[in-house]
């Protein structure tokens, strides 16, 4: 479901622009500072509600106003269009799909798969296991459908078991918690495990179009270690966890790790192979969305020639533009990026927070 139109309004330092956008190829060109990610920024803000940049929002309404506003029309498979819009003002956020409020955030994070590869994505191996679960949560999220649901009960029992241990001096109301715990871990661990499984040969096909990687392989770790079983583990751990007011088993603990030759990836691979690596993981998920569910993703990259050399630059835009994929691409050199889309392609140029469509 790819963007046809986007407006902005008081976003970053875009006081005003409306794009009408390519469903394969759009090209963001502009000199260091102009506004080019502020524009990822918002169509990644559009699909996640959350930014990839800061963690408060109030930092992406422009300086001196008081709201942003930004609106998106995506066009459906049979050319069925949807509206989709987001304000922000100090009343708070209002998220509006086809005209109606959203009550559910996760309703409006559906309609819009969003891929990013920008200079932070290395995170996904150099950073902490959350990295790497929200890499794998992503996948899951828009792959099984009851996952969602699941997470909600889960995050509320731990929520719940969390303030027991804070609260109570009664391990009984600790243990109250357990089950409605355990059951939701239990789904969440095997809807993640299938959708690893499914995920991995698509890893591998990816990897074998980017990088030579021998020895890798990915180590999932649920959260918990899996010869004892959740309940046992609360159990073991209860006194630790009173002490420290907080579970410390489960799925918000899981970890998917690329290793090689037993260690992890990143102590292995240069800094090319990292950004390689992470693209193929990437890439490895749109495509699935795509087979799965016949779903392409808009795919964000943010100053490709950082992150890519030349070669693959023009190999995973192909592979990207191959999938279905809305690709965003931005750049200060529009010579570096490879010629894909041909006519069906977009450029825009970004100066000063003003954005021209030239191509
Ligand atoms: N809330 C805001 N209001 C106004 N301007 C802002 C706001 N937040 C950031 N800016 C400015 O917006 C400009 C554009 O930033 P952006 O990161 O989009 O540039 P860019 O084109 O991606 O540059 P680069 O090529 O260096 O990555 C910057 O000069 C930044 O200082
Ligand atoms: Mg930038």
């Amino acid at each position: 479901m790819p963007l046809s139109r986007l407006s902005l309004e008081h976003f970053r330092n875009i006081t005003a622009a409306e794009l009408e956008l390519s469903p394969r190829f759009n090209l963001i060109v502009g000199a260091n500072g102009s506004g080019k990610t502020s524009l990822l920024e918002a169509i990644y803000y559009l699909g996640r509600v959350r930014s990839f940049r800061t963690a408060r929002p109030k930092h992406l309404i422009q300086d001196g106003q008081t709201w942003f506003r930004l609106v998106g029309r995506i066009t459906g498979a049979d050319n069925a269009e949807q509206t989709l819009g987001i304000e922000r003002g100090p009343q708070g956020q209002t998220l509006r799909l086809a005209g109606r409020p959203v009550r559910q955030l996760a309703d409006l994070v559906r309609t819009l798969p969003i891929q990013l590869l920008h200079s932070d994505s290395h995170l996904i191996l150099e950073g902490g296991p959350r990295y790497r679960r929200r890499y794998l949560d992503w996948g899951v999220f828009h792959v099984e459908h009851g996952y969602h649901a699941t997470w909600q009960r889960y995050a509320k029992a731990l929520k719940q078991r969390n303030a027991a241990l804070r609260t109570s001096r009664n391990p009984r109301d600790v243990a109250a918690w357990s089950p409605a715990l355990v059951q939701a871990a239990e789904t969440l661990h095997s809807l993640r495990s299938e959708y690893i499984a499914m995920l991995l040969p698509y890893v591998q096909g990816n990897l074998a179009a980017l990088v030579d990687l021998p020895g890798l392989e990915f180590h999932y770790q649920p959260g918990w270690p899996e010869d004892t079983g959740l309940e046992t583990a609360l159990a073991e751990r209860y006194a630790t966890d009173l002490k420290r007011g907080f579970t410390q088993v489960g799925p918000h603990r899981a970890d998917l790790q690329p290793l090689i030759d037993g260690v992890p990836a990143i102590e292995r691979v240069s800094r090319g192979q990292q950004k390689q690596l992470v693209t193929a993981l990437l890439l490895a998920q749109a495509e699935l969305l795509m087979e799965k569910s016949r779903r392409p993703c808009l795919f964000l990259i943010d100053d490709l020639p950082a992150e890519l050399d030349h070669g693959h630059r023009e190999r995973v835009l192909e592979r990207l533009l191959a999938l279905q994929s809305q690709v965003y691409v931005t750049t200060t050199d529009a010579n570096a990026i490879p010629v894909v889309a041909g006519d069906s392609g977009k450029r825009f140029h970004v100066e000063q927070g003003r954005i021209a469509q030239t191509g």
